[in-house]
């Protein structure tokens, strides 16, 4: 049984609720959150149970050696969960490099510091938490299974794909005991408001427009992120070492389709008018490289793990909703900062278009 559990990345979006998983499930595992707070990164997100006796939050960076090598001797760590990441495509096309330095480097950084602590023992696992998007855009009527090739085409999921490779040389040719898996995309409370959902919300209460990039034809497979929570959960205890799971809800939108439902749901929970939020949407110059489709087939992680989504997506939006009404100084306070230079550069142009 895992004792002790290093979650790298613990104070993002779906770190958070992770860790909250974790140490409200397991009492008697001790949870280390290790997260450098980079803009995305919120303690916030973790007010309810960081009392809790068996959590400890650690501030670093992943690509910090020397402090990743002292955190391995003074825990007696046994698994690690690694989320730490810059996880956002548009971020990655302003600026590659850092998405090199965090998911490449701090990935290895981190296997680094894992593999001269655990020396050779089996009875530990390193789990990397990773994207769908590693393998590239889907033609209609595919999907991705575990066994698809890679083929990322952002400097993101270049970097994830990266990373994803790494583990598996360290598990090949060190010994250390991995698992992977690759997730859709993810939705719910707590998700910096910079992606398409939680910048949506906001925009739609301020009156801003929606800039919807190119046609707004491309198709995500959208997922509650308990539900990946409670997969890497199961994963983590109950998958085969050195092998890949693929997480998703067999629930595909495209953009446009889903900003529509967005918008009737918001007229309706703000009591506006009909057809207000629908009159912010902006088309704007497309994403560069954009991948056209995402879409995950779960059959083996339903076949050999049991896992099925709780929620329905109409179900789960409707509560990302109210979460984000409900928490707007959250979202005020998480988009101040470096957060304001970002939105006009990334959007000022394409929306003077
Ligand atoms: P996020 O951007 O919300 O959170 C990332 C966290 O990592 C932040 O708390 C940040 O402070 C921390 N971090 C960044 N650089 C760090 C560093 N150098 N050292 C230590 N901590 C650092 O991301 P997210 O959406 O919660 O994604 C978490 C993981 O899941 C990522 O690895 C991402 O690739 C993967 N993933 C995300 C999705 C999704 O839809 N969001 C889907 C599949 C997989
Ligand atoms: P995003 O939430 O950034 O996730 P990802 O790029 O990892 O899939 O974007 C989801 C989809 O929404 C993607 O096809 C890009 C699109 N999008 C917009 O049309 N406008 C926006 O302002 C954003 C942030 C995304």
């Amino acid at each position: 049984m895992k004792k002790t559990i290093l979650i790298t990345g613990g104070a993002g979006f779906i770190g958070s609720h992770l860790v909250r998983h974790l140490v409200q499930k397991y009492p008697d595992y001790h949870i280390l959150n290790l997260d450098a707070l980079t803009y995305a990164g919120n303690l916030e997100n973790l007010r309810d149970i960081e009392s809790s006796a068996n959590y400890t939050f650690v501030k670093g960076d992943i690509c910090d050696g020397d402090m990743l090598q002292q955190l391995f001797e003074k825990h007696p760590i046994d698994g690690v969960i690694h989320l730490a990441a810059e996880s956002h495509v548009d971020r990655s096309i302003l600026n590659p490099v850092e998405f090199v330095r965090t998911n490449v480097l701090g990935t290895v950084t981190l296997l680094n510091a894992a593999k001269n602590a655990w020396k050779g023992r089996s009875d530990v696992l390193f789990y990397h938490v990773s994207t769908d998007e590693v393998y590239g855009s889907l033609a209609p009527g595919d999907y991705f299974l575990e066994t698809t090739s890679y083929d990322p085409q952002s400097p993101y999921s270049a970097s994830k794909a990266s990373s994803d490779h790494f583990v598996r040389a360290y598990g090949n040719t060190y010994g250390i005991p991995f698992v992977l898996s690759n997730c859709s995309n993810n939705y719910g409370p707590y998700q910096f408001p910079e992606k398409l959902l939680p910048l949506f919300i906001s925009n739609i209460v301020a009156e801003k427009p929606l800039p919807v990039y190119g046609k707004g034809d491309n198709i995500r497979d959208w997922l509650w992120v308990t539900d990946h929570c409670v997969a890497i959960d199961l994963i983590f205890h109950k998958g085969r070492h050195g092998e890949t799971y693929n997480i998703g809800g067999r629930n595909e939108w495209t953009n446009i389709d889903l900003v529509k439902l967005l918008c009737t749901s918001m007229d309706e929970k703000l009591g506006r008018e009909a057809g207000s939020a629908e009159s912010l949407i902006t088309y704007v110059t497309d994403r560069p490289g954009h991948d056209m489709r995402y879409a995950i087939d779960p059959s083996k992680l339903e076949a050999e793990l049991g896992w099925t989504p709780s929620l329905q997506f109409e179900e789960g939006l409707l509560l990302t909703i109210d979460w984000y009404l409900k928490n707007q100084e959250w979202v005020e306070r998480v988009q101040s900062g470096t957060y304001r230079e970002y939105y006009e550069t990334q959007y000022g142009e394409r929306l003077a278009n």
